[in-house]
């Protein structure tokens, strides 16, 4: 259901950052072509180094690309892609794209896809629990973005509840899913 598909994995700054490294290694088992845009904290949790080397291209992050007046063009990705997954999206994540700070290339490429958008929140219980993340997951339901809900469990703090990544076979799935029903 995903071979040939061209899709942009979003990365931002959660410690579930981890498990994207997997996700992306999944979707290119399936036959997807996967591009990696991650936002400047993203890279504080895992390197562009893993990323590129598991989806085959250079890593998209920053505007300009080196000091020569070169630069990412966050329309062309937005024209290229089949589908956008951001997993994991932080908190902050939410909130710019709910209102359009569109600071950095995966903020900016969000806004500027033609595509679904998926998200697959991460981050600790109350962070996920607090009005203002829920309000903001509303928000962008309401803009057609389809939300990925996170699972109950063990959090990276230590603490229990409601904010851990669905798991990456999970993601997997919901996208071979929307993929399957739309052939129908
Ligand atoms: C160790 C550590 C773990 C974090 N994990 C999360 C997280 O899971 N979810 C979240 O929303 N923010 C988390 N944060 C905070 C974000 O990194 C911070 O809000 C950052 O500005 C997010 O930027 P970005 O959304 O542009 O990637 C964490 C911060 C630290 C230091």
């Amino acid at each position: 259901m995903l071979k040939g598909k061209k899709i942009i994995l979003g990365i931002t700054g959660s410690i579930a950052a981890y498990k994207a490294a997997y996700l992306l290694r999944l979707l290119v088992k399936e036959g997807a072509e996967v591009q990696v845009v991650i936002t400047p904290a993203g890279k504080e949790f895992i390197t562009p180094v893993t990323l590129s080397a598991l989806s085959g291209k250079p890593v998209v992050s920053e505007f300009f690309a080196a000091n020569d007046g070169t630069w990412h063009s966050h329309v062309d990705l937005g024209l290229w892609a089949d589908i956008m997954l951001i997993a994991p999206i932080t908190a902050a994540t939410l909130g710019k794209m709910v209102t359009g700070i569109a600071d950095n290339m995966l903020v900016t490429t969000y806004m500027s896809v033609k595509c679904p958008v998926f998200i697959a929140p991460a981050m600790d219980l109350d962070m996920f629990a607090h009005p203002s993340t829920q309000r903001n997951l509303e928000t962008l339901k309401s803009y057609g973005n389809h939300i990925i809900e996170p699972g109950s469990g063990v959090l990276a703090s230590g603490l229990h509840g409601k904010g851990r990544m669905e798991e990456p076979e999970q993601i997997v799935e919901v996208l071979k899913d929307y993929f399957s029903e739309k052939k129908n």
